[in-house]
């Protein structure tokens, strides 16, 4: 059962956090024990990425993330959070077809999964649209401007977005376009720290920053990046606080050579007989 004791993070207490100039904290999690960990940390916002493909599935890139995917481990990270928001990050090709197929699918994250928004990367004119639908539907949708990982055969590669002129203009456009759309919040992604600020000082909704930057009104990473706990390249935004990677290293290490050597389990870690119960088996023939 729900616990009502605790107040939840909700889309106009985040907005007050924005006004109140208090800074608001998000994480990726993709998992219960992670979820559990972030929520009794006392994190913000829980966004279950698309980029659960790559530091979870293994796969390069988001690109192949499907909605039953994200269905199925935003459940166990909704079961987690007792207090932070949990957004659900609508993949790539769950909102390019139809606003009919846009609205289905992100109504999945609110009535099976139990999130209580979702993420849509993009501000083309069609996305707005989409966007004014989902909100239309009640779904309140998180905005993702400046690298859109889902664009990358189109980008190339991995790289900071908005370093010229024309380009930051124009983001700084689409990030206004998003909040008149009705979003709630709008991330920024791997953008020059001066646009981001000119972005949060015109929006009145609150902007969360991934290498964007500190004068976003909140920041986001992904967990197994700032944990320590990935298997490829850290973009320079990411910032390692714990080596996950060594310190489970190390354990499954010591793990294997215990068992090598009989060390585990020891008397310790197992489990004895009654002595009464012994000495029946032992009439019944089965202890010599
Ligand atoms: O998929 C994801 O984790 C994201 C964040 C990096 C914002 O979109």
């Amino acid at each position: 059962m729900a616990d009502t004791t605790i107040p939840k993070v909700t889309i106009p207490s985040l907005r007050a956090k924005k006004a109140a100039g208090e800074k608001i904290t998000a994480l990726t999690a993709y998992d219960y024990p992670i979820a559990r960990i972030l929520d009794e940390a006392g994190i913000d916002i829980i966004l279950v990425g698309d980029s659960l493909g790559m530091v979870v599935l293994g796969y390069e890139n988001t690109i192949p993330v499907t909605m039953d995917e994200m269905i199925h481990h935003t459940k166990p990270v909704v079961r987690a959070a007792r207090r932070a928001l949990v957004v659900g990050d609508m993949p790539y090709f769950s909102f390019h077809l139809s606003e009919a197929e846009t609205i289905r699918n992100a109504s999945r994250f609110l009535k099976e999964a139990g999130a209580r928004a979702v993420k849509v990367e993009g501000a083309s004119k069609k996305r707005l649209r989409l966007i004014e639908g989902l909100v239309e539907a009640e779904i309140p949708v998180m905005g993702h401007v400046g690298l859109t990982p889902q664009s990358i055969y189109h980008l190339g590669q991995f790289k900071v977005r908005g370093g010229a002129a024309k380009e930051a203009d124009n983001l700084i456009r689409d990030a206004i376009a998003l909040e008149a759309a009705g979003v709630f919040a709008v991330v920024l992604e791997c953008i020059p720290m001066e646009v981001a600020r000119i972005i949060t000082g015109r929006l009145a909704v609150p902007t969360i920053g991934i290498g964007a930057g500190p004068w976003c009104d909140g920041q986001i990473l992904v967990f197994h990046d700032m944990a320590g706990c990935e298997h490829g390249y850290l973009p320079k935004f990411v910032k390692k606080y714990a080596d996950l990677q060594n310190i489970l290293t190390g354990a499954v290490n010591a793990y294997i050579r215990d068992v090598r050597a009989g060390s585990f389990p020891d008397d310790a870690h197992s489990y004895h007989m009654k002595p009464e119960a012994a000495k029946e088996l032992k009439k019944l023939d089965r202890i010599k």
